[in-house]
């Protein structure tokens, strides 16, 4: 295994959320997409599901909806708002970029699904395979970011994209080619997360 080129994709993934509209390939699609789906799963009852939008008028519905449950989640009428609020941190100003143009690029869309009924805790068997999308997409050069908060607007992404009632939407993930460079992931320190043995608060 190249286990330098696992550590250093893994240790520079970053959340990416401006995109080109430059096109991804099919086979870099398809690479994806088999690494994804190598994922554990309980039981290995891979139960998953997953809806590749790539049709312009599909995403751009799908980039309306997210803007309204971002708003929504934030408690704001519109994106300028948002933006114009004193200490805004990094991460709302680029989630707002983000909801503003997911409708135009990147070029796909990925709604990780599962089947209710398929796992007893559908969260813990889609997640580990929406981050080996994530990690094979960045091996590549293309970006992405888990996306949650367009569940402000499940039922109507549900009509939007015939998804059965059966099927729980857990993440939508934009791929496509990173717009600008990013730089390594900020996280606290090890010792302030890890402790041995028994919890040391
Ligand atoms: C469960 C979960 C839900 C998330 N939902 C959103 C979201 O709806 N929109 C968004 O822009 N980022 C979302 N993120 C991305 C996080 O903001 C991101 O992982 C975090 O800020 C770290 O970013 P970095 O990896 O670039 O350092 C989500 C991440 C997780 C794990």
């Amino acid at each position: 295994m190249a286990g330098a080129d696992l550590y250093g994709v893994m240790g520079s993934l970053r959340s990416v959320r401006e995109f080109s509209d430059r096109p991804v390939s099919d086979e870099a699609l398809r690479q994806i997409l088999e690494m994804t789906i190598r994922a554990p799963n309980g039981g290995n009852s891979q139960s998953w599901r997953f809806l590749v939008l790539r049709d312009p008028k599909v995403r751009r519905e799908v980039g309306r909806l997210y803007l309204e449950a971002l708003l929504q989640q934030v408690e704001a009428a519109t994106p300028d708002e948002v933006l114009a609020r004193p200490g805004i941190t990094r991460t709302l100003r680029d989630a707002v970029h983000l909801a503003r143009h997911l409708g135009e690029a990147p070029p796909v869309q990925v709604l990780a699904c599962i089947e209710k009924s398929g796992v007893s805790d559908p969260g813990s068997s889609i997640f580990p395979a929406v981050q080996n999308l994530m990690l094979a997409a960045w091996g590549l050069g293309l970006g992405t970011v888990l996306t949650t908060v367009w569940r402000h607007r499940d039922e109507e992404m549900r009509a939007l994209l015939g998804v059965p009632d059966d099927i729980e939407m857990a993440a939508l993930i934009p791929l496509g080619h990173p717009a600008k460079a990013y730089g390594p992931p900020k996280r606290r320190a090890i010792d302030d997360v890890v402790s041995y043995d028994r919890w040391s608060g």
